[in-house]
């Protein structure tokens, strides 16, 4: 499917329109709206933006029917600096009313990354009600981009690329030198939707080696929904190389 990409001027209004768009997906829905976040420095923006009492999104979200899931997290407790979802709490779900039972974070601090993914593939199945051979599918995916071309915790060359069973996985991530937890391609690309955000210049070659180079080279090329959207929202920074 043909991803559509929308050029914000700036990372305010790729924020802006990220949160446009979710509103709108979410209104949309009557039943529960399922959303995995990601972390990263992208998103924290849009988080706040979502809370902001100034700001139309927060009275318009249909905070108390969204349930919040991560895409990836670090090996850490909720608490600590590195956790994604301690990001997306600070800037956002401590700042409106959602029930505790919505948001299913991931177990970072587990004795093992392996059994906080174990641990969060069962939350998933449980909550989602899925059988052996199911996969979820989330109503959205929001994701970023590395500068290496990954995405959630799906760095290049990993084996995580391969992996067609499991709906969560710990790689270890030889460059960053530690375990990583993060949804794999086969859910990943179930979602009904599915959003990056990209803001900034060091990303802007790796986007265009993405978007107009080989296929199948960069983990972020591997995010292909089956059956559903696939939206870039970028920058003007992010979109500076990009040539048609
Ligand atoms: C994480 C991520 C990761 C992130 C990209 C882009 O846990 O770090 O989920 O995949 O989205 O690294 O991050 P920035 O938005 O900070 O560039």
């Amino acid at each position: 499917m043909k991803p559509n990409v929308e050029i914000l001027p700036d990372a305010l209004a790729l924020a802006n329109r990220a949160a446009q768009l979710i509103s709108t997906q979410a209104i949309s829905i009557n039943n529960r709206f399922t959303i995995a976040l990601s972390g990263g420095s992208t998103p924290k923006r849009l988080y706040e933006l979502m809370a902001d009492p100034n700001a139309e999104y927060r009275k318009h979200l249909p905070w108390r029917r969204m349930h919040f899931f991560w895409s990836d997290e670090r090996p850490v407790g909720p608490g600590d600096s590195e956790s994604n979802y301690r990001m997306a709490n600070e800037a956002m779900l401590s700042r409106v009313a959602i029930p505790e039972g919505n948001v299913h974070r991931i177990l970072g601090e587990k004795s093992s990354a392996q059994d906080a993914a174990d641990a969060y593939e069962s939350e998933l199945r449980s909550f989602f009600g899925l059988a052996n051979d199911e996969l979820p599918r989330l109503d959205l995916v929001l994701l970023g981009m590395g500068a290496d071309g990954h995405t959630a915790s799906i760095f290049p060359g990993s084996e995580v690329l391969q992996e067609r069973e499991r709906l969560v996985a710990a790689p270890w991530v030889e460059k960053l030198h530690t375990y990583r937890i993060t949804m794999t391609l086969p859910v990943l690309n179930n979602a009904t939707n599915v959003l990056f955000l990209v803001s900034g210049e060091d990303k802007a070659a790796m986007l265009n080696e993405l978007i107009n180079g080989e296929p199948g080279k960069f983990p972020a090329q591997a995010i292909n929904p089956n059956s559903g959207s696939l939206t870039w929202l970028l920058d003007e920074a992010a979109a500076s190389k990009l040539h048609n």
